[in-house]
C-alpha cells in the first residue's frame, strides 16, 4: 500500500517482515478455504515483493559491505522460498500438502528474516555499520515496491525466477 510517511530502508524491510509475520499468525487460525487461500495469496504476493525489491536494491547495495557468505546464503534463502511460493500459488486448500507448504514456508521464513535482523551480526546490522545511505536506499525501495504491488496485484504473480538454483529445479 503506498504512503507518504518516509522510511529507511531497514525500517521499511522490517515492517515488511512483520506484515508478512502477522499474515503467517492469520492463516493458522482461519477458518475455511476460501479464507485460508486469500491470505495466503496475501503471503505469497507480500513476500515476492519483498524478495524482489531485496535483490534489486538491497542486497546489491550490501555486495562487498557485509560478510560474503550470509549475503550469499540470503539468496539461496530466498531461491528456497521463491519454490514454495509457487508451490502455494498453482495450489488451493484442496491440496493434501497446502497448509504443510505454508508451514514450512513461515519456518523458513522466520529463520531467514532472523539472519536478516539479528542483533549486532545480522545483515541489517551489518549494513547500517558500513554506512549504507538507508534514506536514498528507502526511497528507492518504496518507489519499486508500490510499482511491482501495483503490476502483480493487475496480472498476478510471475514465474519465479530463482538467482542461485540450476535449470534442475524450476
Ligand atoms: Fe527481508
Ligand atoms: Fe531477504
Amino acid at each position: 500500500m503506498a504512503t507518504d510517511t518516509k522510511q529507511d530502508a531497514i525500517a521499511l524491510l522490517k515492517a515488511d517482515h512483520r506484515t508478512v509475520e502477522e499474515l503467517f499468525e492469520k492463516f493458522e487460525s482461519a477458518k475455511g478455504a476460501g479464507a485460508k487461500q486469500k491470505i495466503a495469496q496475501q503471503i505469497c504476493l507480500e513476500l515476492t515483493v519483498h524478495a524482489q525489491i531485496e535483490e534489486e536494491i538491497f542486497y546489491p547495495a550490501c555486495e562487498g559491505k557485509i560478510e560474503e557468505d550470509l549475503l550469499k546464503e540470503a539468496y539461496v534463502e530466498h531461491d528456497g522460498a521463491k519454490v514454495l511460493i509457487a508451490e502455494i500459488e498453482a495450489g488451493g486448500p484442496d491440496d493434501d500438502y497446502y497448509d504443510a507448504k505454508v508451514k514450512v514456508l513461515s519456518e523458513q521464513i522466520e529463520h531467514h528474516v532472523e539472519e536478516e535482523e539479528k542483533r549486532m551480526e545480522g545483515m541489517f546490522a551489518q549494513a547500517r555499520h558500513a554506512g549504507l545511505d538507508m534514506d536514498a536506499l528507502g526511497e528507492q525501495l518504496r518507489a519499486r515496491k508500490d510499482e511491482l504491488v501495483a503490476t502483480y496485484k493487475a496480472g498476478g504473480l510471475p514465474k519465479p525466477e530463482t538467482t542461485t538454483f540450476t535449470e534442475a529445479t524450476i
